[in-house]
């Protein structure tokens, strides 16, 4: 049995994230979507650790050999704790290189037996990122297409109630 893991903060998931994660969940028997509670990301995130594991869970209900778990730990423990044997992360331009290369440098270093892989996004998702559909949603632009319908909802509803 081989489990991979797709782990992110995911505030909210975008088509990018569930592109690759479609494409990592081709490649093991199990997926684990480990979604980081990431108290301290960007002032903290839009949206709670239950709604961001909702929208996942959501997108991904036809996948079946995907789950989808919340964790507070650093990574690698949880990796160990699910037995996963790869993290997987998506790569996109080449600004992300330099903190992906940190991030799986440390990573290796605190457990050599557990694998970073990259999977290249699609030239259509490369530059989407959570914070430019939160940035566009703010303003009242439209992410159709960008992230799942229900993210794009809710997003719609923070914006009317912040105003
Ligand atoms: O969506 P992101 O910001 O790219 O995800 C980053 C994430 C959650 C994978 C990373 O911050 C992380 O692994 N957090 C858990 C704490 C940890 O293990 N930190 C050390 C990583 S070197």
């Amino acid at each position: 049995m081989k489990r991979g893991m797709c782990p992110g903060t995911f505030d909210p998931v975008t088509s990018g994230h569930l592109d690759i994660i479609e494409r990592a969940s081709t490649l093991f028997d199990e997926l684990v979507v480990a979604v980081a509670y990431s108290p301290d990301k960007g002032g903290g995130p839009l949206f709670s650790i239950d709604e961001r594991c909702e929208f996942i869970e959501s997108a991904t209900s036809h996948l079946t050999n995907v789950s989808v778990r919340p964790f507070d730990t650093l990574l690698i423990e949880f990796a160990i704790e699910v037995d996963a044997s790869v993290i997987i992360k998506g790569l996109r331009a080449v600004t992300d290189f330099e903190r992906e290369f940190q991030m799986a440098q440390l990573n290796y270093r605190l457990s050599p037996d557990i694998e970073t892989m990259f999977i290249m996004a699609i030239p259509e998702f490369m530059y989407l990122s959570s914070s430019a559909v939160k940035e566009i949603a703010r303003h009242g632009g439209s992410v159709g297409g960008l992230v799942p319908e229900e993210v794009q909802q809710a997003l719609a509803r923070r914006r009317a109630g912040s105003r």
